[in-house]
Parts: structure tokens; C-alpha cells; sequence
């Protein structure tokens, strides 16, 4: 059997080099031993991926992309089709656990410098994901045509229309009409089934493949790749196949527990991963009283309504997405891990971790002119994070001292080979007696056997001189 199956693998690999790519990104790819918490959530935002891939298609075979029938289908999905209810919870709760996976991704990134050189581009992928993410989000939660759906999506497509010159016919193309209708529901049901995934799956797989190119970095910071063996193996780097498949699968175990318990608890989080309004049928003439957008675009949200003019706050939102694409160039510091980083940039991270909460929290309130003030301030603090990084990291001075390997110096083998091998030798050659073997060639060797009376009478003296009562 196992020699078919073989047969049949190599017949395989002859013709598709499943084995060289599996060889290359998993069991001769070299992570850096020391990899901890926060390096799980690449690989559960892979495991969401497919989730939303797979609850995605069996939405679309009973969803209806027409403004007369989309909310009825969803409640169809929801009461009639078997296990619907599962499918569509898997589905919007996914888009948030989504969210949340991608936000802790990328703080990793601020916490060990993951974005500095040599990994600016798999930074840039990862923001070019981060965009296309929001974009499929966005479209996908105008399909169930609830009254959040259809007012937020008015919301937000009329900011293009504050783009002087060309923004209200911008926004007009967008929408395909000149209100939200059911041209926009199409176009954004093409989008958010088949060209927004499609282009995710593409950069994934270059976001990927980017950073396999230069290695993983690690909560040391330290380039594993610029210590090698003889062997050309990185003396701090493990297989990621198995050490880190295993870890991964742990992670995916603990993150369907809490991803399960959310689904059939609180799938709708209180509001906030399906908002109450968006259980009431789209209604042109009536608007909501608040109409937020969901958890994951209020910081930005915020933002918007902090400036005072229309331009100026889509402006504002715009720059606060895209200032993340330069932070390899606006940190001018060579340390990476936050372990070494100076105080200032400590708290500098600290404040904007903040103040993106508050924002968070500011975007799902109503813009009272408290709320406002508080958020013109986060505001600010938001933005003097980056803007301000290029001074407080110049001269940056690390906080001890950072270390070039994760293991010991010289490497452990080596330590092994001269240290320890000769007394290994001595012990073992101890208790061994020499023996002679012939070979077929009728040549005669003395080798080294292990003894094992001598071995036992030893280990017999041992237990015997330590006392054995305690065994007892
Ligand atoms: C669908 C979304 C995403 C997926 C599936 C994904 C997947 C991955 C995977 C599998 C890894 C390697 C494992 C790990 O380091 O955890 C990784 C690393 C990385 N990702 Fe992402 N990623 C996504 C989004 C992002 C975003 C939005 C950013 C930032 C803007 C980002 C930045 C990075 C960086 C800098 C690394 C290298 C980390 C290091 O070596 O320390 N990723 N990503």
C-alpha cells in the first residue's frame, strides 16, 4: 500500500512540485525559535479567511442580490434553510473575529518592528489587505439591506462627494444612481462575492511569499538569518513544520472555543457585530437616529466628524488609514523589539493604542459637543504618533542590551562537540567493553559495546549508596 502511495507521490511531484513547495514554505523554512502569543494570529487570520471563503458561498446559493427580495432572503437563510442561522452567524461573526485577529496582527507588528527593513514590503501587503479588507466589509454589509445597511452605506459613499471638482460624480459612479439602489446592491454583491476575495487571495499569497523571502522576524528583533551553520541553516531557527504547525493548531483550538461561544451566545455581541437597526427592512424615508458604522470603522469614524469641515474630515479619515503605509520610513530607529526601545517610544505606543480605543468608542456615540472635543483630542494624539515618530526615534537609545542570536554564543553544537562530547565519550566507553567484529571482507574491528552488567551493577551501587527508602 505505502509503496503505491509513494508511486503515485512521486508520479505527482514529477509533474507538480508540491514537494519543493512544501519543503521551501513549511518543513525547511526556519522560524525563529522564539516566537510567542502574538504570533498566532497570521495563521488564525488564514483560518478566518477560509471560514468567511466557505460560509460565503453557501450564503450566496440562497441570498438574492435585488432590493425587493435581499432582506427576505436573509430572514429565509436565517428561519427556513437548514442550519442557515449557523452559516450566516459563522459569516458575520467571522467578519468581526476577522477584525480583531488583523488588529492584534498588526499591533505585533508595532510591538517588534516587524514593518522595518528587510520586511517593508510584507508591511505594505499587509496594508494593501488591510484596504481591501474594509472595502469587502463595507459592501458586504449593505447585501442584507437593513436600514444600517442602507443608511451607512449613504453615509459613507456621500463623503466622495466632498472631493472638489469630481467628487459628486465620483460618488454617482460609485453608487450607480444617484441614491443607494438596487444598481448599488448589484455591483457591490459582484464585488464583495467575487473581485474583493479574489484580490485578498492574491495578496495573501504575496504578503506570504514576501515574507518568506526574508524570514520571520521575532519578540527579539533578531535577524535569525545573518547566523548560519555550516549547512546554511539558521542556528536560531526551527522547521515551521512541525514546531509551528503544532503551536498554530493550539491556537486554533482555543480560537474556535471563543469564536464558538461568541456564536451561539452573543452572536450579535449587543449590537455590536450586527447592529439592531439592521433587523429592520431598508427604509428611503425614514433614517435612523444614529446611523454607526460597525465596531471596526469607528475609530476612523471618529476621526471624520472631529473636523469640522466636510473636506477636511474625509481628508483626515483618508490620511489615518494611509499614514500606516509609510511607518517603515517615518520610524528612523534600528531597534526593532519593543523590548529595547526607548521609553518615549514606549509611551508613545501606548498612546495611540489609547487613543484608537477612545476613538473606537467615541465613533459608536452620538457627536455630542463633548464627544467631539474629546475626539478632536484623540485626534491629535492619533496623528502625533506618526507624525512625530521621524523626532523621537532619531537618537533613539535602546533600553539594555540587544542581543545578535536567541541561543547561547558559540552555538549550542558546538558547545556539545567540544564541551560535552569528550566526557560523553569517557563515560560511555566506561561501562562498554571492546569487541571484535569481522566483516564480510574478512577484515577485523574493535569497537566499544556497551556493557550492560557493568551499566547495571553501577546504576545497583547508585540506588543502593542514595538510599532507597523513599522509593518505598
Ligand atoms: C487577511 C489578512 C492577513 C493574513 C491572512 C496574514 C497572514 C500572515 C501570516 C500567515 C504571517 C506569518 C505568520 C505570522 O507572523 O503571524 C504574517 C506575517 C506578517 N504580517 Fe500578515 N496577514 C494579514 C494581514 C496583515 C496586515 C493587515 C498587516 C499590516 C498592515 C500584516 C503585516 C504582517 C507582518 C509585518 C508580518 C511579519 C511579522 C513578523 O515576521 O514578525 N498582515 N501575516
Amino acid at each position: 500500500m505505502s509503496k503505491k502511495v509513494s508511486r503515485v507521490s512521486e508520479w505527482i511531484f514529477w509533474r507538480l512540485p508540491v514537494d519543493k513547495v512544501w519543503k521551501e514554505h513549511l518543513s525547511e523554512y526556519f522560524a525563529p525559535k522564539n516566537f510567542n502569543f502574538w504570533y498566532y494570529f497570521g495563521s488564525l487570520a488564514l483560518l478566518i479567511l477560509v471560514i468567511q471563503l466557505v460560509t460565503g458561498v453557501v450564503l450566496t446559493m440562497f441570498y438574492k442580490p435585488d432590493a425587493a427580495l435581499a432582506f427576505d432572503s436573509v430572514e429565509y437563510i436565517m428561519r427556513d434553510v437548514n442550519w442557515g442561522w449557523l452559516i450566516r452567524y459563522m459569516h458575520s461573526t467571522g467578519a468581526s473575529a476577522f477584525f480583531i485577529v488583523v488588529y492584534l496582527h498588526m499591533f505585533r507588528g508595532l510591538l517588534y518592528g516587524s514593518f522595518k527593513k528587510p520586511r517593508e514590503l510584507v508591511w505594505i501587503f499587509g496594508m494593501l489587505i488591510y484596504l481591501c479588507l474594509m472595502a469587502e466589509s463595507f459592501m458586504g454589509y449593505l447585501l442584507p439591506w437593513g436600514q444600517m445597511s442602507y443608511w451607512a452605506a449613504q453615509v459613507i459613499i456621500s463623503l466622495f462627494g466632498a472631493i472638489p471638482y469630481f467628487g459628486e460624480d465620483l460618488a454617482q459612479w460609485i453608487r450607480g444612481d444617484y441614491v443607494i439602489s438596487d444598481a448599488t446592491l448589484n455591483r457591490f454583491f459582484a464585488f464583495h462575492v467575487i473581485a474583493v476575495p479574489l484580490a485578498l487571495i492574491a495578496l495573501i499569497y504575496l504578503h506570504v511569499v514576501a515574507l518568506h523571502k526574508v524570514g520571520s522576524n521575532n519578540p527579539e528583533g533578531v535577524e535569525i538569518k545573518d547566523n548560519k551553520d555550516s549547512d546554511g541553516v539558521p542556528v536560531d531557527g526551527i522547521p515551521f513544520h512541525p514546531y509551528y504547525t503544532v503551536k498554530d493548531i493550539l491556537g486554533v483550538g482555543v480560537f474556535l472555543l471563543v469564536f464558538s461561544v461568541i456564536l451561539f451566545y452573543m452572536p450579535e455581541m449587543g449590537g455590536f457585530f450586527l447592529e439592531r437597526e439592521n433587523f429592520i427592512p431598508a427604509d428611503t424615508m425614514t433614517t435612523p437616529e444614529h446611523i454607526v458604522p460597525v465596531w471596526y470603522f469607528t475609530p476612523f469614524y471618529a476621526i471624520l466628524r472631529a473636523v469640522p469641515y466636510k473636506v477636511g474630515g474625509v481628508l483626515a479619515l483618508g490620511c489615518a488609514v494611509l499614514i500606516l503605509f509609510l511607518l517603515p520610513w517615518l520610524d528612523r530607529s534600528n531597534i526593532k523589539s519593543i523590548r529595547y526601545r526607548s521609553k518615549a517610544f514606549k509611551y508613545a505606543l501606548s498612546l495611540f493604542v489609547i487613543s484608537f480605543i477612545v476613538l473606537g468608542y467615541l465613533g459608536t456615540q452620538p457627536a455630542t459637543p463633548v464627544a467631539v472635543i474629546f475626539a478632536r483630542i484623540f485626534t491629535v494624539i492619533y496623528f502625533g504618533f506618526f507624525l512625530l515618530m521621524p523626532f523621537y526615534t532619531r537618537n533613539e537609545k535602546a533600553t539594555g542590551e540587544i542581543p545578535e542570536h536567541l541561543t547561547c554564543d558559540p552555538p549550542l553544537d558546538e558547545v556539545i562537540r567540544e564541551k560535552h562530547w569528550p566526557d560523553a565519550k569517557r563515560k560511555f566507553l566506561e561501562y562498554s567493553v571492546m569487541k571484535e567484529v569481522k566483516t564480510e571482507s574478512g577484515k577485523v574491528y574493535k569497537i566499544p559495546v556497551l556493557n550492560f552488567d557493568a551499566l547495571l551493577t553501577r546504576v545497583k551501587e547508585r540506588f543502593s549508596s542514595t538510599g532507597n527508602k523513599s522509593q518505598k
